[in-house]
């Protein structure tokens, strides 16, 4: 069956939400790097060292760590599609800023790997363990339409794993003595919100444009935490993935989405 597609028949309905030109980006981003920069000057050298945690912390830490750069290193990817594939140039503009954004979050979990001592090799087999994100992450890679692909991933997957979650992890990494993983957390949650917030108004926008969009958005979004489901099965993860649901459902119902029957923990 072909896979449904929609097009927003007027694009003027779509506006950047931040408004952003390439010179504001650039400042903004300048300003990021400098405050994430400071944050980091703070932490002592035996917590950047990794010296600070547990050896049981870091044995299981590897899965979280891989769910972050992996994501991160995905998003690079199918972003960077999304952008080649837009529709209209306000949306390619909004894909092109996350691109850099996602290429910095990429970069600091990649040094978290390092510092933390994970063999290169650990890595990949530790994403593509059960539990991941990354039966989710695969599936959006395989996607060339700009809309479907943000659908998923901005509004549904980082809608989702937006302000709620990540300050679950940044504390639950702080409370083990993982100070470094909590700055970056925090860092990556501001640009996270920008891209939630563009494929927000993108949701909107194709709602106004035509009601019956709402019909196929509900399906991406079925698929989509479906896909997510084993993060959390069997219980593990119980907090972050009531964190993740209630986020997200936070931004979807407003806008006429159901929530998905999914099996319950
Ligand atoms: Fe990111
Ligand atoms: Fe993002």
């Amino acid at each position: 069956m072909a896979r449904p597609r929609i097009v927003l028949r007027d694009p003027n309905r779509f506006k950047d939400p931040a408004n952003l030109s390439w010179e504001r980006y650039v400042a903004l981003q300048a300003r990021e790097r400098e405050r994430y920069l400071a944050e980091r000057a703070t932490l002592p050298e035996d917590a950047l060292a990794y010296r600070t945690v547990s050896p049981r912390y870091l044995e299981r830490a590897v899965d979280q760590f891989a769910n972050n750069y992996y994501s991160e290193l995905s998003a690079t990817h199918y972003i960077a599609t999304a952008a080649a594939n837009a529709p209209f140039d306000e949306l390619k503009k909004c894909c092109l800023f996350q691109l850099a954004d996602e290429q910095r979050h990429l970069e600091m979990d990649a040094e978290v790997f390092h510092r933390a001592g994970i063999p290169e090799r650990d890595w990949l087999p530790a994403w593509e363990a059960p539990g991941t994100t990354c039966r989710f992450f695969r599936h959006v890679l395989e996607l060339e339409d700009s809309v479907e692909i943000l659908v998923k991933a901005n509004f549904v997957a980082e809608g989702a794993a937006g302000p709620g979650t990540f300050a679950v992890l940044a504390d639950g990494a702080e409370a083990r003595g993982d100070l470094f993983s909590a700055v970056n957390h925090r860092a990556r949650v501001r640009d996270e919100t920008r891209h939630i917030s563009f494929a927000r108004a993108l949701v909107k926008a194709l709602i106004e444009d035509d009601p019956a969009n709402l019909d196929v958005i509900q399906r991406w979004q079925d698929e989509s935490l479906q896909l997510f489901v084993e993060v959390a099965r069997g219980g593990a993860r119980r907090e972050w993935w009531d964190g993740f649901l209630g986020s997200y459902y936070k931004i979807a119902l407003p806008l006429g989405l159901r929530p998905t029957a999914l099996p319950s923990f």
